[in-house]
């Protein structure tokens, strides 16, 4: 059997519905700067996002709390310029849409503006609706992002898996229900139970893509570091890493560092 059903020479928000129902998996991965998008665009990935957690990968900050929106437009932008196909999501950071749905939409229209970026993604359900659909009436395609949501590490106090309870599952259910109603394009649904995942990617007629949420979701998505290995000290479950990067880069520079001790580069092919 085929993976591929359909080849799409660019990808909009139209063909990861469709790709939903032919049953085509999707595949969405982290990129915040133009050289590694410019890969990422050139392996295939159907959707990139600019996450906020480049506050964690690029700022080494230990939250995703302090990006601001002016950071989250200059890694947008710079991704934007290296991709051809890929549909561009943008994190919108935490603080720029919690407010008011005003403030929302105007944080949504300077990243489009500014940065180029296809769609934008929010954290939260009911609580943050009214932002959701200010920033639809302007067409701007939303995704949403429900199970753990980094933005509010301080209310969990953890990054372990959530919903487990049948409470905040039947919450996690009926807020994913109200963001498709309300016209969110895709949802992401972070480390949760996969049961619960599988149950919500059914209900749904729009995409779910999962992290941590098992496979009987629409479509994957890692963070490009963790997947490539240049982190190396986060190891959830979930985690397939399909390079060592951290060590072969470190290796590199080791030899290098050596290679310029024992006056060994530039050899006489590598000088003018
Ligand atoms: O910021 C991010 O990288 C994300 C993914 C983990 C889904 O939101």
């Amino acid at each position: 059997m085929s993976v591929h059903k359909k080849v799409y020479k660019k990808i909009t928000t139209h063909s990861l519905l469709e790709m939903k129902q032919n049953k085509e998996k999707i595949s969405m991965l982290t990129a915040y700067d133009y050289t590694l998008a410019k890969i990422v665009d050139s392996g295939g990935v159907d959707v990139i996002l600019v996450g906020d957690s480049a506050s964690n990968v690029m700022a080494g900050h230990e939250t995703t709390l302090p990006i601001t929106l002016d950071q989250m437009i200059y890694h947008t932008a710079s991704v934007v310029r290296a991709v051809d196909r890929a549909l561009i999501v943008a994190d919108m950071p935490f603080g720029t849409y919690q407010g008011n749905s005003k403030e929302a939409l105007n944080s949504a229209i300077k990243i489009m503006k500014e940065s180029g970026a296809h769609s934008v993604k929010l954290e939260g359900g009911k609580e943050i609706i009214e932002s959701i659909e200010r920033i639809l009436t302007a067409g701007i395609p939303v995704m949403g992002h429900l199970g753990l949501t980094p933005q509010s590490i301080y209310k969990f106090g953890t990054y372990t898996v959530r919903a487990k309870e049948e409470e905040e599952a039947k919450k996690l259910i009926e807020d994913a229900l109200l963001l498709e109603e309300t016209g969110c394009f895709a949802l992401v649904l972070e480390k949760i139970p996969s049961e619960l995942a599988s149950k919500v990617a059914k209900k749904l007629t729009i995409p779910v893509i999962g992290i941590g949420a098992g496979s009987e979701v629409d479509g994957q998505v890692l963070v490009l570091h963790d997947m490539i290995g240049m982190t190396h000290e986060f190891n959830p479950r979930f985690l397939r890493r399909y390079l060592n990067l951290y060590q072969d880069i470190q290796s590199a520079v080791g030899q290098y560092v050596s290679d310029v001790k024992s006056k060994d580069f530039p050899n006489e092919k590598e000088q003018y």
